[in-house]
């Protein structure tokens, strides 16, 4: 059985959204916002319509960038996990595309009480949930609120 917290993440996948600002595309010399030493450690899987080679940074993370489906991305990603879990880690269209699908296990969303403009509906066609995932929330006195759902048995 795959572990569902912790420290056994074995590969990362992640939106176009989240790997650069808009247009990083363009520009080749572009490696994520993280520096030389990005803090993901394994292979990490971007989805975007514009897929180039992929890039080893220090520290264990490789950039492989695919064009491809959800599901097809994470069986990739599984592969290269070799038995450990597989991180969506965003944003919040990819995570949309993945739960929508069916293909996500355990969802920790954080929520921060700041807007910052309209926003992207995480939620949107998601409608109903809850009816396959337990769910629990934890507030803090900040106001930050953790949101967990995993997958009923
Ligand atoms: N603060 C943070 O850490 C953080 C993180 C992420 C996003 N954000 C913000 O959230 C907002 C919206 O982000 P987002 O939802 O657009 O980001 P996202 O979910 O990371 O990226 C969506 C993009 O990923 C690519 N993509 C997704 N599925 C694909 C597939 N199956 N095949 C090929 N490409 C695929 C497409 O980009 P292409 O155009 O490359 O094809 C798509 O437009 C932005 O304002 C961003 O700044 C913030």
């Amino acid at each position: 059985m795959p572990q569902r917290h912790g420290p056994g993440i074995g590969a990362e996948i992640m939106g176009s959204g989240k790997f650069g600002p808009p247009g990083w595309q363009d520009d080749p010399d572009w490696q994520g916002w993280w520096g030389p030493e990005p803090p993901f450690r394994t292979p990490t899987f971007v989805l975007t319509h514009r897929p180039r080679p992929p890039v080893t940074m220090a520290g264990g993370t490789t950039f492989h960038f695919l064009d491809t489906s959800p599901s097809a991305a994470l069986d990739l990603a599984r592969q290269a996990a070799d038995g450990q879990d597989v991180r969506i880690g965003g944003g919040p269209s990819l995570a949309r595309d993945f739960i929508a699908a069916g293909l996500v296990d355990h969802i920790h969303l954080v929520q921060v009480p700041i807007l910052l403009g309209r926003g992207v509906r995480l939620w949107d066609g998601l409608e109903g949930l809850e009816a396959d995932y337990e769910v629990e929330a934890v507030s803090t006195p900040s106001g930050v609120t953790h949101l967990t759902f995993t997958r009923s048995e």
